[in-house]
């Protein structure tokens, strides 16, 4: 368990994720890209199934929303009127001695998580034991190189300058680190240059010409697509407000720092919704939205337990803004945003209206009335809710050798008990499980069983991602299931053949049920909460 009493750390996850086909490095042959994914054959399915559960949610489901698919790259002037060619930048900080760059409201937190400070700190405490230590150059230099010289050369080189290092000298030096203007490389100990804008917009050209007439840019958000459409979607979509226009898609930032595995990435997916409302239900219809997508976010396996709401204080709130809230999944390394939902008043549409020259205005025959309509937003990220709903499924697990027992949480620090293995498995709920039922014959050289198999597979295949595996020893086969989260296992034996009855495996709770291949698409159904 780590210190968010998680079963996995983010290593485990990664291992697991590459061995079973659901993330790769993008690039990996040629050594990574930094910041940049694939999705394998069961990413590409976990994440499809989280599109699907959002769109149903969002539009199928519902009378007063519908969809939009934009293009990525739009006319540069919607990204002016955004306020994104202007305004859309982090503040960064280079180091002159190692080059790398951090962004300058990051550099305090990645300080305080560095190897090289935490071992300075340690120092410190260490030496100011008995109060009175003079921590000589020497012995500092040396147990700097011995501890932290590859990581801090800046500071061995102060060090070896000084005359003496007193603990008061360290504990100053590491206070100073509080201000902007004091703190070192977090990577080498190095001198960070002051605070400068870094435009997050990917550029790129549009043309035979790179010049800056061509200039345009990878969309760092799906949302103003959809404003950019409002006039198109009001007058094809017999809209009434209030409505909304929902769109899933990839969007680009250059962050400065992707981390977290897919955590912050440069390339994205969002699933976006601006549901626009009249005037002054702003407070009402917001508090309805944020309660609308925590529904969501339960009815997709994540637990009250490990969900949170972030309301931001008006201080926080951009200057048209009237309220935000963050919808808040406790991941392994921290408490960090999946969807943020906002009250963005006019503003979008009014800017727009002001770049374009267009009136986006809504029209109310029954009040005979013309307005610019509100927005609320709520803005989730496909690879946050895939990477959360990875973290919540996964479990290690002691599983009795012998048939019939139940699964234990496997107690890390603990020899595993006599007569039990170890199994990984991905407890996904069922709607995002990649793949809903795998289809075994027992044995593959007897072809009654695996033409009867194939049968099965073919009759449940019509209605979902239904495997079939006919390799290696049943057991093997349903700890493949296992780790990659398949709710149920079938398989096919000499009973079937002799009264049309298959075994019908839980991945959870690992028990066997018999049950009539003729009621087999109603059992799964039910197995997998579609009955
Ligand atoms: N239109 C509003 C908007 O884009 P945002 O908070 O910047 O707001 C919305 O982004 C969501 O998009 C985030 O809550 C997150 O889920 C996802 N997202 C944003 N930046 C991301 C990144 N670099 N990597 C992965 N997901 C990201």
């Amino acid at each position: 368990m780590n210190a968010n009493d998680f079963p996995v750390t983010l290593d485990a996850l990664a291992a697991l994720c590459k061995r079973r086909g659901f993330i790769f490095q993008s690039s990996e042959i040629y050594g990574g890209i930094n910041g940049f994914w694939d999705y394998g054959p069961m990413g590409c399915e976990l994440k499809r199934n989280i599109r699907e559960a959002w769109w149903k949610a969002m539009v199928r489901d519902r009378d007063d929303i519908v969809g939009l698919d934009a293009s990525i790259i739009m006319h540069p002037r919607v990204w002016e009127a955004s306020g994104h060619v202007g305004g859309f930048s982090d503040p960064m900080q280079s180091c002159r001695q190692c080059r790398r760059m951090f962004r300058a409201d990051q550099v305090a937190e990645q300080l305080r998580e560095s190897a090289w400070r935490r071992a300075l700190t340690d120092a410190a405490a260490t030496a100011g034991a008995d109060g009175a230590v003079v921590w000589n150059p020497d012995a500092a230099a040396r147990w700097l190189e011995k501890k932290g010289a590859a990581l801090a050369p800046g500071l061995l080189a102060r060090c070896r300058e000084g005359e003496r290092i007193e603990t008061a000298r360290l504990a100053a030096l590491l206070a100073g680190f509080a201000t902007p203007e004091g703190r070192p490389c977090p990577a080498c100990g190095g001198e960070l240059t002051p605070p400068r804008d870094f435009n997050l917009m990917f550029r790129t050209f549009i043309g035979a010409l790179e010049d800056s007439a061509g200039q345009a840019y990878l969309r760092p958000e799906t949302a103003q697509g959809i404003f950019a459409n409002f006039l198109n979607v009001l007058d094809t979509a017999r809209v009434k407000i209030p409505f909304g226009i929902a769109q899933i898609g990839k969007a680009f930032r250059n962050e400065i720092n992707p981390r977290n595995y897919t955590f912050r990435s440069r390339e994205f997916e969002q699933m976006e919704l601006e549901y626009f409302i009249r005037p002054g239900t702003d407070a009402e219809m917001h508090a309805y939205w944020v309660e609308e997508r925590m529904k969501w976010y339960r009815s997709i396996g994540l637990p009250e337990g490990r969900l949170s709401k972030y309301v931001y204080e008006p201080k926080e709130l951009a200057h048209y803004a009237s309220a935000c809230t963050d919808v808040m999944y406790r991941f392994p390394f921290g408490t960090q945003e999946l969807e943020g939902i906002a009250a963005r008043g006019d503003f979008d549409l009014r800017r727009h209206q002001e770049y374009s020259g267009k009136a986006m205005e809504y029209f109310d025959p029954e009040k005979n009335e013309r307005f610019v309509p509100h927005v609320v937003e709520p803005s989730a990220g496909v690879d946050r809710v895939a990477l959360a709903a990875l973290c919540e499924a996964y479990r290690e697990e002691w599983v009795p050798k012998e048939a019939g027992g139940e699964p234990r949480t496997a107690v890390p620090g603990e020899p595993l008990p006599e007569g039990y293995e170890v199994r990984t498995v991905l407890r996904f709920a069922p709607v995002l499980a990649p793949i809903k039922a795998a289809v075994f014959p027992l044995l593959k050289n007897r072809p009654e069983l695996v033409e009867k198999a194939k049968e099965v597979h073919a009759l449940l295949r019509r209605r979902w991602p239904v495997f079939y595996d006919q390799t290696g020893a049943i057991g093997r086969r349903y700890r493949r299931q296992d780790e990659i989260g398949t709710p149920l296992g079938i398989t096919i034996d000499f009973q079937t053949l002799d009264d049309g009855t298959v075994t019908v495996r839980d991945r959870d709770t690992m028990r066997q049920e018999r049950a009539p291949i003729a009621e087999l698409r109603d059992r799964v159904a039910a197995a997998l909460g579609e009955a």
